[in-house]
């Protein structure tokens, strides 16, 4: 039996975090230690409460949910309803979470399960801004050389940004907290834009979600359904990236995503630049590369896994 990769998921649900989430309960492979909610998608109640809801609806009401940080380290926070609709889960009919919210505060459940459990033994998986992960980093940097890799959608480079010309959203939102991850030191992976625009939702890949024949395909087909509406009007494509999701396929098949190993800096000082991830692609500085910038996937086998997963919930 192969070890089972230990991971605490943070995120800001948000559709996409919805599917990562959902595929990752379901994935054997994986043991989800816990899920850290922070502001983002929508604010910080309403990003913990829908964690829970998708813990409910994966029917595993034994993982723990915590909430976070509800604002960046030292901006405003920046949330994104005409996206993701009011409560941040539009499109699915809503139930009341079934679980309650942990008292323990998000960032002091990440100190004290990496200070807990050996070194190099707890991935984390950033699928929202990086705030929390940062604070925790802050308070106690003794954590840091504990991590044993951190695996995060954000960023974009070839891609170009989503929510200014050159910021993709998770960075934008918490600049600072990006630079304080990205220059820590800790293993990093990055499914930034330029990889999830490739995964998109087509009719033909939804279809077959919804076919599933559970109630996990219909609700995230109707969670699709809806977050799609904004980017297929916004690029005029046929579907919409399904961000979130390649954090947990990428732990799953590797194989089937390309990047390179390159530096990637966080612009924090430029208003007009603000967020950008600067990826040195062609290596033409002298900054050490710091992160797997990850470029291709193919995105048949993305959601062939995808619904294999989904197929194993309720
Ligand atoms: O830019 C896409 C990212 O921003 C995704 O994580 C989405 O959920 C939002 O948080
Ligand atoms: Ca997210």
């Amino acid at each position: 039996m192969n070890i089972k990769r230990r991971i605490i998921i943070d995120t800001d649900p948000g559709q996409d975090d919805a599917v990562a989430i959902l595929m990752a309960l379901a994935s054997e492979e994986l043991e989800v230690v816990g899920i850290t909610a922070v502001a983002g998608n929508v604010p910080l109640e309403l990003t913990e409460k829908n964690s829970r809801i998708i813990v409910a609806l994966s029917g595993r009401e034994d993982i723990p949910v915590y909430a976070g940080c509800s604002k960046p380290l030292g901006r405003e926070l920046v949330t994104a309803e005409e996206v993701h609709g009011k409560t941040g889960l539009d499109g699915m009919e809503l139930i009341e979470p079934s679980i309650p919210l942990e008292d323990k505060h998000a960032v002091d459940f990440i100190i004290e399960t990496l200070r807990e459990n050996n070194p190099g033994t707890i991935t984390l998986c950033p699928l929202g801004p990086l705030t929390n992960i940062a604070q925790a980093m802050i308070q106690a940097p003794d954590i840091i050389e504990r991590i044993q890799e951190i695996i995060l959608m954000g960023g974009a480079y070839f891609e170009v940004g989503n929510v200014t010309p050159t910021a993709e959203f998770n960075i934008y939102v918490d600049p600072e907290a990006a630079k304080k991850v990205f220059s820590s030191g800790v293993p990093i992976t990055v499914l930034p834009l330029d990889v999830t625009h490739q995964v998109l939702t087509t009719k033909t890949r939804m279809d077959k979600v919804r076919n599933i024949g559970n109630r996990t395909g219909k609700e995230v087909a109707n969670l699709t359904t809806f977050f799609e509406r904004f980017d297929k009007e916004k690029y005029g494509l046929d579907g919409a990236p399904l961000h979130d999701p390649c954090v947990i396929a990428y732990l799953l098949e590797p194989e089937i995503f390309e990047g390179r190993f390159v530096n990637v800096e966080i612009e924090t000082e430029s208003e007009l630049t603000r967020g950008m991830t600067v990826a040195d692609w062609w290596d033409v500085t002298d900054r050490n590369p710091n992160a797997l910038f990850i470029g291709k996937v193919d995105s048949d086998r993305f959601f062939e896994l995808l619904t294999e997963r989904l197929r194993l919930l309720p």
